[in-house]
């Protein structure tokens, strides 16, 4: 008999992971206490723009035409808890308001939920990103709480998928990582996981803590490698270097390796800033605190970033913004993607908006989300209506559509050519070209 799954949360995560299980062929019912999520959902579309995941949920949302109807949505725990062999807890851990720390309350109200249903046996499997520890509190609470006993049990299997590339992320992972405490648990989860293992997936077996460290460790190496690409743009900067060819000449280096070592205005998003100012609270709690003083200095470069680009983009207008046209290239914080969460690209727009300058920014895909993060800044419905009679245009969000765009074009539409590159992204000789003074991060005036 297949396996039944459920997804507790239909968040970015949760309504990835739910239509992926449907695609892997298992019938999967998932759980949101938003109703008006559940209602977007069953009409098959995803709670965010993700490439592919809208295909997906047509593909096997129940009641859509030609589906295979696998996937289905409630938001009744008591319907969860009678359907599911295994139960994905999907929910959202964000920073906590005013502090560094990790915001539990989500998934511990999901455990209190669905704790007390839960009368036969069932795995509960954690991949929130969550403290190191939590998996042994929430699998004392389980033991508590669930009338099944031994019978319900806790694993933890971090996600790793980035935004953008979601769908791909969890159909073909990089790794898949459980932390069990029995065999029963960990054959569970080999057979939901069979087909990306047979693709190649390597399945990784340890530990309730080492599962919960290896998504904290990976965000925290991922944030230094882009921190440290950054410092070097800053003595790059200081010194006459070019960081893109230097960064080009570092990836050569096997042990180094090329990704992750573009440097412009740093990391956003709903993950790495807030996972390693997490990470570092609970490192401090356990006693660890001064093996991750590093990550307060990543922390500080990727900030400064932005700061830095207000500064060029002021030196860039004089030495003050009032009374200038900005164009703002880019609002969401990676491209791919419509999410302005913590994002450098709108923090900047913001900062110079503040500081008087008049701001126009276009996203192919962010407008709606930075509007309502950002009423007052002017959006345009196209880079050739942002630009128009600019004083200066930034680049802060590397879309492809900014990349093909026709400099010569633009440069017809603006009262003065001038263009900071803040994702080195764009190609500086064809700009210079068209007559654009051409400014980037890191990087030598021509
Ligand atoms: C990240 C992790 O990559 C993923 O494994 C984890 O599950 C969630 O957090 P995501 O937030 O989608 O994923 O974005 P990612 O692609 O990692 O980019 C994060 C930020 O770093 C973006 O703002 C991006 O613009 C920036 N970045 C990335 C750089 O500034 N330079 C780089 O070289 C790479």
């Amino acid at each position: 008999m297949t396996l039944k799954l459920t997804v507790i949360g239909t968040g970015y995560l949760g309504a990835t992971h739910a239509a992926a299980m449907a695609e892997l062929g298992f019938e999967v019912l998932a759980l949101d206490i938003d109703p008006a999520k559940i209602a977007t959902l069953t009409a098959g579309h995803g709670p965010m723009f993700e490439p592919g995941l809208d295909e997906l949920l047509a593909r096997h949302v129940a009641g859509i035409d030609g589906s295979s109807g696998r996937l289905r949505f409630t938001t009744s725990w008591q319907e969860v808890a009678d359907f599911g062999d295994v139960h994905f807890v999907c929910v959202n851990t964000p920073q906590k308001r005013g502090e560094y720390a990790c915001d539990m309350s989500y998934v511990d109200a999901a455990f209190e939920s669905l704790a007390p249903l839960l009368t036969r046996p069932a795995l509960v499997v954690g991949k929130s990103t969550v403290p190191v520890g939590s998996a042994d509190r929430l699998a004392a609470r389980l033991a508590e709480l669930a009338p099944a006993g031994a019978a319900a049990e806790l694993a933890w299997n971090p996600e790793f998928l980035r935004e953008g590339y979601a769908v791909q992320d969890t159909l073909h992972p990089d790794r898949i990582v459980v932390g069990v405490r029995s065999e029963r648990a960990e054959a569970l989860l080999r057979e939901v996981y069979a087909v990306p293992v047979a693709g190649g997936s390597p399945f990784v077996v340890a530990d309730y803590p080492t599962a919960e460290l290896v998504k904290n460790a990976a965000n925290s190496f991922l944030s230094t490698k882009i921190s440290f690409i950054n410092a070097m743009a800053e003595v790059c900067e200081a010194a006459g270097g070019d960081v893109v060819k230097l960064a080009e000449a570092l990836g050569h280096d096997e042990r180094i390796g090329p990704k992750f070592l573009r440097a412009g205005i740093g990391f956003g998003g709903g993950c790495l800033p807030k996972d390693i100012r997490a990470f570092m609270a609970r490192a401090g709690e356990l006693g660890a605190d001064q093996a991750l003083t590093f990550l307060r200095e990543v922390d500080s470069i990727n900030m400064r970033r932005r700061g830095h680009m207000v500064e060029l983009a002021r030196a860039a207008c004089g030495g003050g913004f009032l009374g200038k046209r900005i164009a703002v290239l880019g609002a969401t914080f990676k491209p791919d993607s419509d999410d302005v969460r913590d994002s450098p690209a709108l923090n900047v727009a913001g900062q110079i908006h503040l500081q008087g300058a008049q701001v126009t920014v276009y996203d192919p895909k962010g407008m709606e989300n930075a509007a309502k993060v950002f009423p007052t800044l002017g959006y345009a419905p196209t880079a050739l209506e942002a630009v128009r009679d600019a004083h200066l245009v930034l680049h802060l969000t590397e879309w492809r559509e900014f990349r093909e765009l026709d400099p010569a074009e633009l440069a017809d539409a603006v009262a003065d050519r001038v263009v900071l590159d803040g994702r080195n992204a764009l190609d500086p000789a064809l700009w210079r070209k068209a007559g654009w003074t051409f400014r980037a991060l890191g990087r030598p005036n021509a």
